[in-house]
């Protein structure tokens, strides 16, 4: 596991919100000795959504795939079954979350299958080209910019690799917890700013799982 420096700094392009703080904090970038607690959660939470991810990503043998914000790292194991002798990368600024998904996937580390790193999306410690496939599930609503985590992961990701954004909808923008997150309202913003990162091909479908959920395509 390398060390990266992280930014916070930057802001949010959508949705509008300030610094993270209190629960979604939590939930954007989890510490401490809450972050025992919140690890279990999101796995919970996850249970059907890392899942559906992995299903429309259809990652395929050998190939290289880049896991953003993977958060307790459920995904990050299906991934690495799902690759063979290909390689699961993920970025995470979250060192609790490293650590939880480390002792998840320590065989596959192991192995060589998987390699986790802590750092911020908007300064990937890797070379050009160097994946097939990115992903990022429930996570983009707390990258602090998001038009230059995109550009980042573009960079990235060889020609015609593919990009997915898992996004969990709100309903609305009211309601208890107040959790960063993006409203049905919202999609036509993300869908251009994935366009203007550069990326082609660039859809949204929408999915259930156990939640309304969008899933946002590109390719490089
Ligand atoms: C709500 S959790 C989702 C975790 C996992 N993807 C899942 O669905 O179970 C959001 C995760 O994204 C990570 N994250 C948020 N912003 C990030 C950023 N700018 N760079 C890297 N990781 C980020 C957080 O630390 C957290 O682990």
């Amino acid at each position: 596991m390398r060390q990266r420096p992280t930014h916070e700094s930057e802001p949010a392009a959508t949705p509008a919100r300030g610094p993270l703080s209190g629960l979604a904090g939590q939930f954007g970038r989890p510490a401490g000795l809450a972050a025992k607690l919140i690890g279990p959660l999101l796995v919970w939470r996850g249970r059907r959504l890392n899942p559906l991810a992995v299903k429309l990503l259809q990652p395929r043998w050998a190939d290289r795939v880049l896991e953003i914000g993977f958060g307790p790292g459920k995904a990050i194991r299906f991934l690495a079954r799902a690759v063979g002798e290909g390689l699961v990368v993920g970025v995470d600024w979250s060192e609790a979350m490293v650590a939880q998904a480390t002792r998840r996937n320590r065989l596959y580390m192991h192995l060589g299958a998987v390699d986790l790193h802590l750092g911020c999306v908007t300064a990937l410690p890797f070379p050009d080209g160097r994946f097939t496939r990115a992903l990022a599930v429930d996570s983009f609503q707390f990258w602090p910019d998001q038009a230059r985590g995109l550009a980042e992961v573009r960079r990235v990701l060889a020609e015609k690799g593919r990009l997915l954004l898992l996004l969990r909808l709100r309903r609305a923008r009211r309601g208890f917890p107040r959790l960063p997150g993006f409203t049905e309202q919202d999609l036509p913003a993300v869908e251009e700013m994935v366009r203007r990162a550069g990326f082609l091909e660039v859809r949204v479908e929408r999915r259930e799982a156990g939640v309304p959920v969008a899933a946002v395509f590109g390719t490089r």
